[in-house]
């Protein structure tokens, strides 16, 4: 026996009838838990300093796996993304790269928190997985990348999203000029959409459903 039923039944050998009350309640959990992520865009076009950013190539990665702090050291899967068409740019200060972001060209992509794929009817320019390293947090390194990456960007409107739950960043893309656009809500059976100041049209397409 396999998964839901077969995890059941070895709880229920290890635990007895506590199995009985426990279970309903992480279903009841489970139907209850959401994934939000706050999607954010600016008006276009744009103009800011671009002149800290550097952008990091496939011929880099050796020495970039070299430093200690670089955000996807242990990631041997990160560099597959160059691969894909994504482009990995960072901010550099005093000689040191100090904040990281991956840029997307494209109408549609897939968001990983929730599971599901934006689209739009145009390309845009995705602004994801952003990685400011430990050492240098607090300092407005991210919304001085973010407003670089903006720029970068000319005519192509820019995107960005992070989860409800990380304040640090939506306080960094604020800063940086964005402006709520969207919010996508996954629940265990649906996802509800609400509408921010500067609201986009786009299509979801939950995992479940072909993109
Ligand atoms: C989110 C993140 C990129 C922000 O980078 P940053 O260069 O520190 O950005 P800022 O200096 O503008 O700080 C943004 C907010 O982070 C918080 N912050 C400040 N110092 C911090 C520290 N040492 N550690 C964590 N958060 C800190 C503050 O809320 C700050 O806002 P405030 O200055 O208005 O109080 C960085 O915290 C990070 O890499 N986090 C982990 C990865 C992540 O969540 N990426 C974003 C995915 S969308």
């Amino acid at each position: 026996m396999s998964g839901f039923a077969g995890k059941l039944r070895e709880e229920f050998a290890a635990r007895g009838a506590g199995v009985v009350i426990s279970t309903p309640l992480r279903i009841v959990r489970a139907l209850g838990r959401t994934r939000q992520v706050w999607f954010y865009t600016q008006p276009v076009p744009t103009s800011g300093k671009t002149s800290k950013i550097e952008e990091l190539t496939a011929a880099d990665w050796p020495r970039l796996m070299a430093e200690e702090s670089f955000p996807w050291r242990h990631d041997t899967g990160a560099s597959g993304r160059l691969h894909e068409g994504a482009r990995l740019f960072a901010w550099r200060e005093a000689a040191q790269l100090v904040s990281f972001g991956w840029v997307t060209h494209g109408p549609s992509l897939l968001i990983g928190e929730l599971g599901g794929r934006v689209e739009f009817d145009q390309p845009v320019r995705w602004i994801w997985d952003c990685v400011t390293p430990a050492a240098h947090r607090g300092r407005g390194f991210y919304p001085q990348l973010l407003a670089g990456l903006v720029a970068l960007a000319g005519d192509t409107r820019p995107v960005i999203y992070c989860t409800r739950e990380n304040s640090s960043s939506q306080r960094g893309i604020e800063k940086a000029g964005f402006v709520r656009s969207f919010t996508i809500t996954e629940h265990f059976l649906k996802a509800t959409h609400r509408p921010g100041p500067m609201p986009l049209q786009y299509h979801y397409h939950r995992a479940s459903q072909p993109a």
